[in-house]
């Protein structure tokens, strides 16, 4: 989400006549795009604030700003008290970064914070390099109020794209030559296109979406288990190139602490609709996020996840330990799980998951796959990589009948827990065989 942010951001003020470096040495503005969603990703903005002060030292015109999720939080602490940033810019105000940035240069601080009811960013052309992945925002913010969570606080209410814009989008992506685009919200099942007689909803924007280039893949997170529908199953069926991978959060295994981080689902529910995509889309792959040591979480909830982890067989998970957020529900819940036992449950979670995504890998030996080929393996150039419709990396020995952007495919002859190694068989005809199946 972030790094489509920035994406948005760079259009913004290259149409003003900014530039990229490389270099910060040589900006003479340099922003940071924060995240506030953990602990940690606040405390390592903290750390590179640190050593960029150093560059302001030398050149005291530069303008240093933080972006996104952390400004209405820092501004009081980093502009005010300590006076170490120029500019602060909320999610929902990069439309006036270019104005800010001159009110920064004229020596005074910068400070935009806003959240808006209805900033999408519809029009604006995000900034993005060649290549063959590209995101697309399609809603921002977030009305669920997870307990957890500050997202609906740092990005506010739930909006969407109008579907023509995100249409018009892929097009412009397709003429560019990507090939595996992403449609990004918080909750894209909430997707709503409001400005159009039809009510256009996140089915319909996939259906769409799909439509644009039969060649080009189409992604999408991140689901609610609560809001994700039949509809939306039966539509990534229609298409082949609408990917066969939904990622959907579950957090925990245990209702109790569902119901305590406000999740609005109960575990029964969650497991039968996974069990619903299964049934419906033939060869369906899940990830998920889980958080380990949510406020009275025990011994016997964290086996409830482990549980569920064994049920569904995730292809990957995304894992953390429960960080307290000011200003959310869960903020005024005692934060009672013993860091040493949060790293020994999240550990037990880790293991699973590895051990999980192995087996699941290695079940895949001797199948055929369909690989979307994206360049040289980072480890060596006698190898290409490129990743399946479930999003899985295959590496390929290096053959001259093999382009950047070929599909093609493979038999899977070793397997990691991250990564599959196969055998290039032969290229696809995308327009006969579809690319989402698995010859
Ligand atoms: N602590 C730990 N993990 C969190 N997430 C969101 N808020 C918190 C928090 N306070 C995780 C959730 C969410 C993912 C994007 O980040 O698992 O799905
Ligand atoms: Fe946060 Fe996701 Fe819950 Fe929204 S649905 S509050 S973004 S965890």
């Amino acid at each position: 989400m972030n790094l489509a942010d920035t994406e948005i951001v760079l259009g913004i003020l290259k149409k003003q006549g900014y530039d990229v470096t490389d270099n910060p040495e040589n900006a003479d503005v340099v922003l940071l795009n924060t995240c506030s969603i953990r602990d940690n990703a606040e405390q390592r903005i903290y750390g590179r604030i640190g050593n960029l002060k150093t560059l302001k030292q030398n050149n005291p015109d530069l303008v240093l700003g933080i972006l996104g999720c952390m400004a209405e939080r820092l501004r009081k602490d980093l502009v005010e008290d300590k006076k170490v940033v120029d500019l602060v810019v909320g999610p929902d105000e990069y439309r006036r970064l270019p104005e800010y940035i001159d009110v920064a240069f004229n020596g005074d601080k910068g400070i935009g914070v806003k959240l808006s009811r209805t900033e999408t960013y519809d029009d604006i052309e995000p900034h993005r390099e060649d290549g063959l992945n590209a995101w697309i925002s399609v809603m921002r913010g977030c009305d669920k109020f997870c307990t957890f969570c500050v997202v609906p606080f740092t990005r506010g209410r739930e909006r969407s794209r109008s579907l023509q814009s995100i249409v018009t989008e892929l097009e412009n992506l397709s003429a560019r030559g990507f090939k595996d685009v992403t449609l990004l919200g918080q909750n894209v099942n909430s997707y709503l296109d409001e400005e159009s007689k039809n009510n256009w909803d996140f089915a319909d924007l996939l259906s769409a979406s799909a439509k644009v280039d039969r060649t080009m893949r189409i992604r999408f997170s991140t689901s609610h288990p609560q809001d994700i529908s039949v509809k939306l199953l039966y539509t990534i069926t229609e298409h082949p190139n609408l990917c066969n991978y939904i990622h959907l959060p579950v957090q925990s295994g245990s209702n109790r602490i569902l119901d305590l981080m406000n999740r609005t689902y109960t575990v029964e529910h969650y497991l039968n609709l996974i069990e619903k995509a299964k049934k419906i889309i033939p060869g369906v792959s899940f990830s998920t996020d889980i958080i380990s040591g949510f406020p009275t979480e025990t011994w016997e909830d964290h086996f409830a996840t482990i549980e569920v982890m064994k049920r569904v067989r995730y292809d990957g998970a995304y894992m953390f330990k429960y960080s307290p957020r000011e200003g959310t529900k869960a903020f005024k819940m005692e934060d009672d799980v013993a860091e040493e036992i949060k790293s020994k449950r999240l550990q037990e979670i880790v293991d699973l998951q590895q051990q999980i995504s192995l087996e699941k890998n290695q079940e895949m030996i001797g199948k055929e796959e369909i690989i979307l080929v994206e360049g040289f393996s980072k480890k060596s150039n006698q190898y290409i990589a490129g990743r399946t419709d479930t999003n899985k990396m295959v590496i390929v020995p290096i053959d001259n009948k093999i382009k950047n952007s070929d599909y093609i495919k493979v038999k899977i002859n070793r397997a990691t827990s991250g990564t599959l190694f196969g055998d290039y068989l032969s290229h696809i005809d995308i327009e006969k065989q579809g690319i989402a199946l698995t010859a």
